[in-house]
């Protein structure tokens, strides 16, 4: 193709796919690249650019997603007919048209998700959700919406959704729940703020687990709350050390299935041990149970509340990774005497749910669109999982511990002690690949550095080019800086 000059500078400190990226959209902007346009395949575009193919990946994998490229199964890669809005409003082949708005021409910075890279963590497959059914759910539902549903809804959620939510989690989680219990909310971010404006007070402490799930980090700072981080071992969350700490804490937030960031699922030992310290205490388990439909090595593991004979657990989930982060919708299963408290508490944030979402994702649990979709994706998930982890193996394999793979969808790998994972991070970015680093998920001074890798997002083959190139990232002189940072 180059039909327009691409220069790429390997000395101007901007990563080079987001040069490519940039090159590709301000070819876009004037119509130099033009609707319907083919692009070179990948491989023959980084050939012409004299640069490995995973940047250029990456650079069209952004375009895709923000809906400048099209894709289209077996005949290759497009400019968009439909680019995204205001893309013309300042370009010159355009007839004039009012002066375009300074609104018009701000370019916002891409939101976190999008930068879709081979080891992007937490986002799971989203070329592989099934789009038709769904669209054809969701239309056939709008086309139905009764005065009722245009209506205020209930703020537990539509019953036909929490109705199919208890059935789905008594069946693959072992959650002791009804219907009655389960509240419908816009995502775990959202549950963890609804439980702690009902359960907590500004100044109480909740315990974390450390290393922890930042998300719930900032869900406690914003109600308040005194983080108290309690460490995670082998075995899951540090009962021992929660004794020490815990004499006046009013919760514990917990991911037993799978530990965020770690990967470790808490054994049944610690897990009553748990359960008897919050009744002792009388404190609340918030039990996170985010990603576990995806499990690789053994069966999943039945859930906390499960367990609970006391109603200590708040239990709570999130369609994010089984379908997509953009649905927003999350739920909580709740010990029946707090469900009154929780309702009214929801009214005040945001009434309820959407309800055509809710009508339309309850008849897709319902006719078994969830269960399919899982089956499927625990196969696609399993096959870039064992990629990754070969890949490491092949080229990583001297600097990076693999710490527990069993699970989920991100790996997590130590770097030696006194490494610096935002320096790896840093160059990892310089060559299109995007992680997460394990030392920013601690909240006290000692820190482990490591990366956590995806394996959602990116096929098999993308991931073992991308842990070639990661290899090569940490043999560069100096990307593993044998110095603690004493800065953080
Ligand atoms: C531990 C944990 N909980 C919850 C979520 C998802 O949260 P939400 O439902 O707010 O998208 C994530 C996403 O990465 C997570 O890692």
């Amino acid at each position: 193709m180059t039909t327009f000059p691409l220069p790429v500078d390997r000395t101007s400190g901007s990563p080079i796919h987001r040069q490519i990226y940039e090159g590709l959209r301000q070819a876009i902007l004037p119509g130099r690249l033009r609707p319907g346009q083919r692009l070179p395949s990948t491989r023959c575009f980084s050939r012409e650019l004299g640069v490995s193919r995973l940047p250029v990946l990456t650079a069209y994998d952004q375009l895709l997603h923000e809906g400048y490229f099209s894709a289209k199964i077996g005949s290759g890669t497009f400019v968009s007919d439909a680019l995204p809005d205001d893309l013309f409003l300042s370009s010159p082949g355009r007839p004039a048209g009012p002066p375009a708005r300074p609104r018009d021409r701000f370019q916002p910075p891409p939101p976190p998700g999008s930068r879709l890279g081979p080891f992007q963590v937490g986002i799971p497959a989203l070329d592989r959700f099934p789009h038709a059914e769904w669209a054809g759910l969701v239309a056939r539902h709008a086309r139905g919406l009764t005065l009722a549903q245009l209506s205020y809804g209930d703020p537990a959620g539509w019953p036909a959704l929490r109705g199919a939510v208890a059935d789905h989690l008594r069946t693959t989680r072992a959650v002791r729940c009804e219907a009655e219990q389960v509240v419908i909310v816009s995502g775990s971010q959202a549950a963890l703020r609804l439980a702690a404006s009902v359960l907590l007070s500004p100044g109480d402490g909740v315990a974390i687990e450390e290393p922890g799930y930042f998300g719930a980090q900032r869900a406690f700072e914003a109600a308040r709350c005194r983080l108290v981080p309690v460490p995670v071992d082998e075995e899951g969350l540090s009962i021992a050390s929660l004794h020490r700490r815990g004499r006046r804490l009013g919760a514990v937030y917990v991911t037993p299935s799978h530990q965020f960031p770690l990967g470790v699922s808490m054994s049944a030992g610690r897990r009553f041990a748990l359960l008897d310290w919050a009744v002792r205490h009388d404190a609340w388990v918030l039990e996170d149970d985010y990603d576990s439909e995806f499990r690789y090595v053994s069966r999943p593991l039945g859930s906390l509340q499960g367990m609970d004979t006391h109603g200590r657990v708040i239990y709570l989930g999130t369609f994010s990774k089984a379908l997509f982060p953009a649905m927003r919708v999350g739920y909580l299963v709740l010990p029946p005497p707090l469900c009154d408290r929780f309702v009214e508490a929801r009214r005040a944030f945001d009434f309820f749910p959407p309800s055509l979402l809710q009508l339309a994702l309850a008849e897709f649990l319902d006719a078994g669109g969830l269960a399919r979709h899982l089956r499927r994706m625990r196969g696609i998930y399993q096959e870039r999982r064992d990629a990754l982890l070969a890949g490491l193996r092949r080229h990583c394999a001297r600097v990076l511990t693999v710490h527990d793979a069993d699970a989920g969808l991100h790996v997590t790998a130590f770097l030696a002690d006194g490494a610096d994972d935002g320096i790896v991070l840093r160059r990892m970015e310089e060559r299109g690949l995007v992680a997460r680093a394990l030392s920013a998920c601690y909240i006290g001074a000692a820190r482990r550095p490591g990366l956590l890798l995806g394996f959602g997002t990116a096929t098999a083959q993308q991931l073992l080019e991308a842990t070639r190139v990661l290899g090569e990232v940490l043999r560069e002189p100096g990307a593993i800086a044998a110095a603690h940072r004493a800065d953080r």
